[in-house]
């Protein structure tokens, strides 16, 4: 990405970089929705609840830089924080959540730079969701540039977790009474403990209705004297 913007001097480096990122969110989110669109054409079920995508603002860029230690500029900005698109995928199972990161992992133009996964190993906050740090190629008239998306995935109770604690994070700038994050964790694993039984309870329904269907199917051939 260091290159686009020597190839495009003429152009304020910032907005240069702005454009390519938010061109990496347009093609993921394409990307995404049609692997939806797949899975409700073949399967009639959509993996997808919502997906929500930003752009980090200037100030958490420049803060965020500050933190790691090291100067503002859009050559570190690049390099170090890889979190400037960001895509939040919501989906209602936890195996949803495993469906889709194989399914992007699988898409050839996509890179999987890193993969980390809280649901397996939580964070000491409760924290639980899967990450994917994908590199997108943006093709561009005269060349093609490797632009970096954070992509979160997580079911919605897990969704409904982060962003109460996102909330309370930010009221007590990262320090909240120790009960509190207590709470917070015993929530976390509530809230692990209602993903589990909602799969559970799907499995049973989509079972329930593969027998359904043998039965009428059946009945048809019984009716077709077969
Ligand atoms: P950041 O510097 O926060 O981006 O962390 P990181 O570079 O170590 O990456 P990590 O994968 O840990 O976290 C990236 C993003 O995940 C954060 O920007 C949040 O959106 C989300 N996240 C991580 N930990 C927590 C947490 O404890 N609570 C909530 N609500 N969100 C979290
Ligand atoms: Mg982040």
């Amino acid at each position: 990405m260091q290159d686009a913007i020597k190839n495009y001097e003429d152009v304020d480096s910032w907005k240069t970089i702005m454009f390519l990122y938010n061109a990496a969110l347009k093609e993921v989110g394409t990307k995404l929705e049609i692997l939806n669109d797949e899975f409700q054409h073949v399967h009639q079920y959509n993996p997808i609840e919502h997906i929500k995508t930003r752009i980090k603002t200037p100030e958490s860029i420049v803060k965020k830089l500050k933190k790691y230690g090291y100067e503002t500029s859009v050559e570190n900005m690049i390099k170090y924080i890889n979190d400037i698109a960001g895509v939040r995928i919501i989906c209602s199972f936890t195996s949803d959540i495993y469906r889709l990161a194989g399914m992007i992992g699988n898409q050839s133009d996509l890179k999987v730079l890193s993969i980390k996964d809280y649901i397996k190993n939580p964070k000491e906050s409760g924290y639980k969701s899967y990450h994917m740090l994908v590199a997108v190629p943006i093709f561009l008239s005269d060349s093609v540039v490797e632009t970096k998306v954070e992509i979160q995935i997580r079911t919605v109770a897990m969704d409904f977790w982060a962003s109460l604690e996102h909330k309370i994070y930010y009221k007590f700038e990262g320090h909240a009474p120790e009960y509190i994050s207590q709470e917070l964790v015993e929530c976390a694993e509530m809230v692990s403990k209602l993903d589990e039984k909602m799969l559970l309870l799907n499995d049973a329904i989509q079972e329930c209705l593969e027998r359904e269907r043998i039965r009428e199917a059946d009945e048809k051939a019984i009716d077709f004297g077969l």
